[in-house]
């Protein structure tokens, strides 16, 4: 058995005690996914309660290296309240992007001070429910927001705690959208600002505790280098400020990005160009990243005689798909197939697209396909595979020939309709941008435990819900 309870052979998505076989069927934490699919519908996405919690366990390894690590879930990644829950009973605290996740994660039960909000464009009134709140900290994003915050702060008649993001020109490996902390991003504020922002941000100490400084590089970054450079330039404003006013900063944020390996199956890795090959496998764990990024940071306290500053410090990480993203399985039925003699291509027309898996088009995100059917069987016929959306880039491959995907999938010969495919790895940033764009309505959402039981934290929209709100 290796790491992570993956088995040193046999099938190589199988997951001990949490993905195996039931027969010829695919099993998730002991239920059968065909009873799954025939009891509830499909597409139907079923989350692992025991691997989020393996997975948060596995995260705080990672305070081997600091003590004071607080891992904020960032719940865009997927902010089902049912999920929500999970991760807050495994001992994990909250990341918030707008009012509507701060209303969430408050209701899941979250105590103020295990949240923080970020956020682009925060509106005064989403300001003003993250202050009257009381939460651990508001991540300011230009000098702008943080006159808005002491405005808002001083309407409100209460302290705010803030953190500014900064930006630092570090690049990584991921795509260009999930990189964050490049000066052509939209994100933070930039070197040259902020000492003046965090002077600024002393000024009016009645209504602005200045709190930390926050990067965020970027999501699934395969390697430890952007974060050693993103710490080092936090602690070097971190050494500034201190060194200017006395003031300690009490936190420093690296943000998330831990990645996720979505080809733990290598049987289609070498069919995705190379890029995306090292991005999509990549294995660095969040231990692996703090043993680094404290090496480095740890020998320039030392010279600025400034180790009681790093040993004092709260870390802050916010990690998001590193939770939940492969303790989710969305389970797809084959409803059409067709054979298109002019390409020789058999194709398999399935009822979940890019309503459902939006990452697939917009970063041709792969998640790996599994008959569930049949998942036992040797999978190697190949099938041009495709949504249901009226919309001809609705594909499971890339439509541009740049191979950023697989053209064909690998499943068992003679899939046919009616069976169910099972798509791992869909945790992540898919029921939480899921649309309902060709009046599909959002399907269920189950929640397994090891025991057996199986809740279903949310419902299937009816046709009626597709109608609300709408006053006509
Ligand atoms: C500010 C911030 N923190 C954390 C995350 C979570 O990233 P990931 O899901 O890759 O861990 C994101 C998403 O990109 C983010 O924008």
């Amino acid at each position: 058995m290796t790491e992570n309870g993956l088995p040193a052979q046999g099938i190589a998505w199988e997951i001990e005690e949490y993905l195996d076989l039931n027969g010829n069927h695919l099993r998730i934490n002991g239920a059968d996914s065909l009873d799954l699919a025939a009891s509830y519908g499909t597409p139907l996405f079923v989350v692992s309660a025991p691997r989020i919690r393996q997975n948060i366990a596995r995260l705080l390894e990672a305070r081997r290296y600091h003590q004071r690590l607080k891992l904020c879930y960032a719940s865009k990644a997927n902010n089902l309240q049912g999920v929500l829950r999970v991760v807050r009973e495994a001992g994990c605290d909250v990341e918030v992007n707008s009012g509507g996740e701060l209303f969430r994660a408050l209701r899941a039960g979250f105590h103020p001070d295990q949240i923080e909000m970020n956020g682009i464009s925060k509106t005064e009134e989403e300001l003003a429910e993250a202050i009257e709140a009381g939460i651990y900290t508001i991540n300011l994003d230009s000098p702008f927001e943080l006159e808005l915050v002491e405005k808002v702060a001083a309407r409100v008649g209460k302290r705010a705690n803030v953190t500014v993001r900064l930006v630092a020109g570090v690049g990584t490996r991921s795509h260009a959208g999930l990189q964050t902390a490049l000066y052509t991003s939209k994100f933070g504020v930039s070197p040259s600002q902020a000492r003046e922002m965090m002077l600024r941000a002393l000024e009016r100490p009645e209504l602005i505790n200045l709190a930390g400084l926050h990067i965020h590089v970027g999501s699934q970054t395969p390697d430890p280098e952007p974060y050693v450079e993103a710490f080092a330039a936090m602690w070097d404003h971190l050494l500034w400020l201190h060194g200017q006013t006395g003031h300690r900063l009490q936190h420093i944020n690296i943000g998330g990005g831990i990645p996720v390996n979505y080809l733990r199956d290598r049987s289609q890795a070498e069919e995705i160009s190379e890029d995306e090959r090292i991005m999509l496998g990549a294995s660095l764990t969040a231990a692996e990243m703090m043993e680094q990024t404290l090496k480095a940071v740890r020998s320039t306290a030392l010279d600025a005689g400034a180790v009681s500053l790093l040993d004092d410090l709260e870390i802050v990480m916010e990690p998001g798909r590193a939770v939940i993203a492969d303790a989710v399985t969305l389970l797809t039925t084959v409803r059409n197939s067709k054979f298109r003699p002019e390409t020789g291509e058999e194709w398999l027309l399935t009822d979940a697209g890019y309503n459902l898996m939006l990452s697939m088009v917009m970063y041709h995100w792969y998640y790996q396909t599994v008959n569930a059917s049949r998942a036992a069987e040797p999978h190697t016929a190949r099938y041009r595979m495709a949504g249901p959306l009226c919309d001809g880039g609705d594909v499971y491959f890339d439509l541009h020939g740049g191979h950023h995907l697989p053209d064909c999938r690998l499943l068992p010969e003679g899939t046919k309709v009616g069976e169910v495919i099972a798509m791992l790895n869909t945790g992540a940033y898919t029921i939480s941008q899921m649309t309902a764009y060709n009046g599909r309505p959002f399907p269920a959402t189950l929640l397994v435990e090891s025991d057996g039981t199986i809740e279903v934290i949310r419902r299937r929209d009816s046709y009626e819900d597709l109608l609300l709100n709408e006053t006509w």
